[in-house]
C-alpha cells in the first residue's frame, strides 16, 4: 500500500506550494470558524454583565464581528479548496498523460492479453478515484483534523466530562458512516456500470442497424434494451434510497450530541458548573464538528476505492515494453533490405501455458535478396501474418533468428527498423482524419506530393476525385465511409507515403477486386523494383509474378520456388492454382 502511495510524490511535488498554501488556507478557516461559538460564547457573557451592570448593551457590535468572521472564513475557504481540489485535477491530469504515454509505449501483444475495456475503465475510471485521492481527501482529513484538534482542547477547557460524555457516541457514528459509504459507493458504481450498458447497447444498435434490419431483430433489440434501461432506473432508485438517508443521519448526530447537551449541560448551567454562554458555544462545536465526522466515515471509504484503484492503475504502469532497445543495440543503418530467417520457432504465450503455447512457427529458414519481391501463400491459419509480424517486430523474438543485411533484428535500433520498413496490415486501420492525415501517418512530412504521389500508386485516384473535398475529406464518424477495397488502398498508401526499403503487404488485396488489383499491381511495379517487398495473398494471380513464393502449411515452409517450378511440383501450390483457376472459368460463365 505505501509503496503505491510512494509512486503519487513526483506528483504532488510538482505542486507542492499549492498544497502547502491549500492547507494553510484550511487552518485559517477552520481556525476563523472556530471562533465563532467563542464569539457568541462573548455576545452572551456580554449580554448577561450589561444586564447585572445595568450599562448600554452592543451586541450590534458582536454582531458584525460574527458577520465579518464568518465572510472572511468563507472566502479563504473557497481559496483552500481553490488550491486543494484544483491540485488533484492537476495531478489526475498529468497522471493521466503519463498513462497514454505508456501505453503507447507497450507491445502489440500487451494489448491482447488486456481487455480493451479493463484499459479504459483504468484510465478512466480509476484516475477518478485516484483523483479524489490526492484532493478530497486530503482536503477533509485535513480539515478534519484541525477542527478536532482545535475544538476539542477548547471543549475541554469549559467542561471535560460534557465533552467526553458528547463526544462518546462519535467513533459510533464513524463505523456507521463508514458502512453507509461503502454502499453508496457499490451503489453509485452499479448505477455507472448500468449506464455503461445501456450506451454501449444503444452504440451497437446503431453501427449494426443494417444487420439488425437484415436480421429482423428489430423488436428483440427494443426488448433487450428495454431490460437495460430498465435495470439501469432501478440502479438508480436503489442509489437515490440510501443517498436520500444522508442529510437526516448528519443531521440525527447533531441531533444526538445536542441531546446530550441539553440534558446534561443545561443541568450544569443550573449548577452553575458552566455559564449559559459556555452552554451556547459548546452546542456550537459539536454542530461543527457533526459534519467532519460523518464525513470522515466516508472519506475512510474513499481513501480505500482511491487507494485500489491506485494500484490498478500503477499495474499498468508497471507493465514494461519487452520489444525495446537494448544495452545489445547499436546504431545502424538498414541501407539494402535483405533479408535472412534462420531456424526460426515462435509460440505466442497462452494465458494457460505461459510461454509453452502451441507453436505457430515452426523451424523456419529463408532469405530473401535485397529488392527481391517475394510471396507467401498458405491455408489460414498456417503462420503467415505471425511470420510478418516477427520480421516487423511487432512481436517478441529472440536474437539470432532474424537478419536485415546482415544484423540481427533485436539490436537494430527500433527508430531505425520502424521507418525502413513498412507493413500493410490485414486489417487496416484507419483514424478518424482526412484522407491526406491518414496517408501522410507514419512519415516525415504529409506536405506536397507525396501523399498524392502514394495515392496514385495505390490507385486510389480515381475514388478520390469522387469525394466532396478530395484528399481533405474527413473520413470515419466524422465523414465519409471507405469501402473495404478503399481502406486497403489508403493504407497501402500510407506504407508508401513512408517510403520504406522494405514493403510486407499482408493479404492487402482481399477485398479489392482482380481487375484493381492488377492495376495497382502494374502501378507497383517500378516502386517495388528498388525495395523488399514481402507479400502474402490467397490469390494466386497476386503472387505469381514474385520472384520467389513460400507456401506455408502449419507454421512450415512446404515449398519454395518461382511460379513455374511450383505448379511442376504438383503440391500444395498447384493444387491452389488449379482449384483458382476453376473458379475464374465458373465466374465467368
Ligand atoms: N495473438 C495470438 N495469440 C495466440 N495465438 C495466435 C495469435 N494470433 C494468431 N495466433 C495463432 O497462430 C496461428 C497462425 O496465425 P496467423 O495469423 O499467423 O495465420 P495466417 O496464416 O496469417 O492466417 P490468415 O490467412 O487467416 O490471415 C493460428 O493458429 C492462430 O490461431
Ligand atoms: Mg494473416
Amino acid at each position: 500500500m505505501l509503496k503505491d502511495l510512494l509512486t503519487l510524490i513526483p506528483y504532488i511535488r510538482r505542486y507542492f506550494w499549492t498544497y502547502v498554501a491549500g492547507c494553510l488556507c484550511l487552518l485559517a478557516s477552520n481556525g476563523l470558524a472556530l471562533l465563532i461559538p467563542w464569539l457568541t460564547k462573548q455576545t452572551i457573557e456580554h449580554l448577561q454583565y450589561v444586564r447585572q451592570a445595568n450599562e448600554l448593551a452592543r451586541p450590534h457590535l458582536f454582531a458584525i464581528l460574527i458577520l465579518v468572521v464568518a465572510a472572511v472564513q468563507m472566502v479563504i475557504r473557497i481559496g483552500s479548496r481553490w488550491f486543494l481540489l484544483g491540485n488533484s485535477r492537476k495531478v489526475a491530469h498529468d497522471m493521466r498523460n503519463n498513462l497514454f504515454a505508456h501505453l503507447q509505449t507497450l507491445n502489440p501483444s500487451y494489448y491482447i492479453q488486456m481487455p480493451t475495456g479493463d484499459l479504459m475503465s483504468r484510465t478512466i475510471n480509476d484516475m477518478q478515484y485516484v483523483q479524489s485521492l490526492v484532493g478530497p481527501v486530503i482536503l477533509y482529513v485535513t480539515s478534519t483534523l484541525i477542527m478536532y484538534i482545535g475544538a476539542i482542547p477548547i471543549m475541554l477547557s469549559m467542561s471535560a466530562r460534557l465533552t467526553l460524555l458528547a463526544l462518546i457516541p462519535y467513533p459510533l457514528f464513524m463505523v456507521i458512516f463508514k458502512r453507509f459509504a461503502s454502499e453508496l459507493f457499490s451503489r453509485s458504481k452499479t448505477v455507472q456500470e448500468r449506464l455503461a450498458d445501456v450506451s454501449t447497447q444503444a452504440q451497437e444498435s446503431m453501427s449494426g442497424i443494417q444487420i439488425i434490419k437484415a436480421y429482423v431483430q428489430e423488436e428483440s433489440q427494443s426488448r433487450h434494451f428495454e431490460k437495460l434501461s430498465r435495470n439501469y432506473f432501478d440502479s438508480n432508485i436503489g442509489l437515490i434510497k440510501v443517498h436520500s438517508l444522508l442529510t437526516p443521519m448528519i443531521r440525527a448526530v447533531g441531533a444526538i450530541g445536542m441531546l446530550v447537551i441539553i440534558s446534561y449541560g443545561g443541568a450544569s448551567v443550573i449548577a452553575g458548573r458552566i455559564t449559559l454562554g459556555e452552554f451556547v458555544a459548546f452546542s456550537g462545536y459539536l454542530a461543527i464538528l457533526a459534519m467532519p465526522t460523518a464525513f470522515l466515515g466516508m472519506i475512510i471509504s474513499a481513501s480505500q476505492r482511491g487507494l485500489s484503484s491506485l494500484r490498478r492503475v500503477n499495474e499498468v504502469f508497471q507493465a514494461q515494453p519487452t520489444i525495446t532497445d537494448t544495452e545489445r543495440t547499436t546504431p545502424f543503418v538498414i541501407e539494402h533490405g535483405e533479408i535472412e530467417v534462420q531456424d526460426l520457432s515462435f509460440a505466442y504465450p497462452s494465458i494457460e501455458n505461459g510461454n509453452n503455447g502451441r507453436f505457430a512457427l515452426r523451424n523456419l529458414s529463408f532469405s530473401i535478396p535485397a529488392g527481391s519481391t517475394v510471396a507467401i501463400v498458405g491455408h489460414t491459419g498456417s503462420g503467415k501474418t505471425t511470420l510478418v509480424h516477427l520480421i516487423a517486430r511487432l512481436l517478441e523474438i529472440e536474437p539470432g533468428k532474424i537478419f536485415i543485411d546482415g544484423r540481427d533484428i533485436t539490436s537494430i535500433p527500433l527508430a531505425e527498423l520502424r521507418s525502413k520498413l513498412a507493413l500493410v496490415p490485414q486489417e487496416s486501420f484507419l483514424f478518424s482524419l482526412t484522407l491526406r492525415e491518414n496517408i501522410s501517418f507514419g512519415s516525415a512530412d504529409g506536405e506536397g506530393s507525396v501523399v498524392e504521389k502514394a495515392a496514385r500508386l495505390a490507385g486510389l485516384e480515381p475514388d478520390i476525385s469522387g469525394f466532396p473535398s478530395g484528399l481533405e475529406t474527413i473520413i470515419g464518424e466524422r465523414g465519409i465511409n471507405l469501402s473495404g477495397g478503399q481502406r486497403q488502398r489508403t493504407a497501402l498508401a500510407r506504407a508508401l507515403a513512408a517510403n520504406p526499403t522494405i514493403l510486407i503487404l499482408d493479404d492487402a488485396f482481399s477485398s479489392v477486386d482482380t481487375h484493381t488489383e492488377e492495376q495497382v499491381l502494374k502501378n507497383l511495379r517500378q516502386v517495388l523494383k528498388e525495395r523488399t517487398t514481402i507479400m502474402i495473398s490467397h490469390r494466386i494471380s497476386t503472387v505469381k509474378d514474385a520472384d520467389k513464393i513460400l507456401v506455408m502449411e502449419e507454421g512450415q515452409i512446404v515449398e519454395e520456388g518461382s511460379h513455374e517450378s511450383l505448379i511442376q511440383l504438383k503440391g500444395i501450390y498447384a493444387d491452389l492454382y488449379e482449384k483458382q483457376l476453376l473458379m475464374e472459368e465458373l465466374e465467368e460463365l
